[in-house]
């Protein structure tokens, strides 16, 4: 035999020189959830080992993972029911929880890179990312939701603007609202090829957010499709996006492939929710190795071709040391 692939395979030293992805810490974004009160955690009951917490303890949170080596966030807030409405009026109220704690996140850690969630659902009575008439999500009249809450996010510090709401257009009217209210250094990262999901169950009880009739097929994409990754991906690079996200992740691997070849700018993936139940849910019934399963999973995600990924795994992946 003159090629014996075992070769390069014998020892852990030669696995680790021929090793061509290598996960870092620094590649990971980690999503908070915050929630009202002062000095309250709450466990996600679907997401072990993650928590909601109030605006105080959050900034503990943060604190704990910058010395961890994780610098970057997603932060999305749990509502109550109380202040949801059609419009999703409380999603740009400069007292409401999200971006007064927005704002003291920004103060205390301006190193901090926090990208922010730009969609109706947290805040919305109806329970979608869109304002509902007759049933109907409302495309064009809900960019105005859109842009207003993503103007008063970076007027607040916001460090990238993460528009998930899947609307038609969203991300060039974005850009140029941001761009008219001088916030043209802050960043777009395009949720864009982001599918009509299964996995989204945990978030959605994370935050109480499910939607409260239908789904939502006719704004997130049919996971059968990936050509219509592509128009979408071609759509948010035309107007303006820093980075495209595919969302959920492991599903769709050809999907991150697909857009890391096609396009030259950074290319994130979501991790979400539900890969994230599978693999506690499998290890804490002794069925897999939850550690191990984490590693191989983000591993495969950067090796699809994400240079970004957000999971909820950031802060256990962090304490492996790999920076
Ligand atoms: C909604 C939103 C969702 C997630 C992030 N933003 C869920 C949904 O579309 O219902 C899911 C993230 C996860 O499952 O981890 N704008």
């Amino acid at each position: 035999m003159i090629h014996r692939p075992r070769r390069n395979r014998k020892s852990a030293a030669v696995r680790q020189i021929v090793q061509e992805t290598q996960v870092l810490t620094s590649d990971l974004i980690f999503p908070l959830f915050l929630t009202e009160g002062k000095n309250a955690s709450s466990e996600v009951k679907s997401m072990p080992g993650i928590f909601r917490f109030s605006s105080d303890l959050i900034l503990k949170e943060i604190e704990h993972c910058m010395n961890m080596g994780i610098r970057s966030f997603a932060l999305f807030p749990n509502i109550s029911e109380k202040l949801k409405d059609k419009y999703a009026t409380e999603s740009y109220n400069q007292n409401g929880l999200y971006l007064k704690s927005l704002r003291e996140i920004k103060r205390y850690f301006p190193e901090s890179c926090i990208m922010t969630d730009v969609a109706m659902d947290p805040y919305s009575s109806d329970g979608h990312d869109g304002i509902v008439e007759n049933g109907e999500i409302l495309n064009d009249e809900t960019l105005e939701v859109l842009g207003r809450m993503a103007v008063a996010q970076a007027a607040c510090g916001a460090d990238i603007i993460g528009p998930s709401d899947m609307m038609d257009g969203r991300v060039g009217y974005i850009r140029n609202e941001l761009d008219h209210a001088g916030f043209y250094k802050v960043s777009i990262m395009a949720y864009t090829a982001k599918y009509a999901s299964a996995f989204y169950g945990p978030f959605r009880d994370a935050l109480d957010s499910a939607p409260k009739f239908g789904d939502k097929k006719t704004y997130q994409m049919n996971p059968a499709n990936s050509k219509e990754a592509l128009f979408e991906a071609q759509l948010d690079f035309e107007e303006g996006a820093d980075f495209l996200m595919v969302k959920p992740a492991l599903p769709y691997l050809d999907v991150i492939k697909l857009l890391n070849d096609h396009f030259d700018i950074p290319i994130a993936a979501y991790n979400v929710s539900g890969e994230y139940a599978m693999i506690k849910a499998a290890a804490q019934n002794g069925w897999i190795d939850g550690e191990k399963a984490m590693i191989e999973s983000l591993t495969a995600i950067k090796r699809a071709g994400a240079k970004i990924i957000l999971t909820y795994f950031a802060k256990e992946y962090a304490q492996l040391g790999k920076y």
